[in-house]
């Protein structure tokens, strides 16, 4: 894909829908280092995003995510796994469009409610209508990744999808 560095990866889409699994099987594939931008966040901030939520805000959350986000934009070979609203905020997707080879990990809503318990951990998760209209909203944004690769079935599989696009 002409224009596009193919040497970073990002991979956007909605909670649950296995980001960071995907990342951690193409790190070791590829050799690349794995960055997941939570993580990253809850080391920065010596607690964990639902404490962050919590105790400061999701806007408060957005600029920590940004500020980790632009950190890591010099780094090369390297795979980020964002969160699920990391590329739905307008200035983040054009720095990771710009930046980046980025993946659409498309899951349906089915296997996602299957994989995210409302249990607070994940804080956008607790009212379960709240979060269908969300899923629904949000994918109109997801389709704008460079691509999409259906995140259902075995993880060499996905990985085989990723690598193809990437012109591997
Ligand atoms: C969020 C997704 C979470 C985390 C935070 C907000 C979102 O990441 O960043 O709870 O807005 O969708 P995951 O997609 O890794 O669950």
């Amino acid at each position: 894909m002409i224009g596009i560095p193919t040497d970073k990866l990002y991979l956007v889409g909605f909670m649950g829908s296995g980001k960071t699994t995907l990342a951690r099987a193409l790190g070791r594939r590829l050799g690349w280092r794995v960055v997941d931008l939570d993580e990253e966040i809850e080391r920065r901030e010596g607690r964990t995003v639902s404490q962050v939520f919590a105790q400061d805000g999701e806007p408060y959350f957005r600029k920590v995510e940004r500020d980790v986000l632009l950190a890591f934009l010099p780094a090369r070979h390297v795979i980020i796994a964002t969160g699920g609203g990391t590329f739905i905020q307008a200035a983040n997707r054009a720095d990771i469009l710009a930046d980046g080879l980025t993946v659409w990990l498309d899951a349906p809503f089915n296997r996602i409610v299957d994989r995210v318990p409302s249990d607070g951990r994940r804080p956008l998760a607790a009212d379960r209508e709240a979060f269908a209209a969300l899923f629904e909203t949000r994918r109109a944004v997801y389709r704008l990744a460079h691509v999409r690769i259906d995140a259902q079935g075995r993880i060499e599989a996905l990985v085989e999808r990723v690598l193809h696009k990437l012109g591997w």
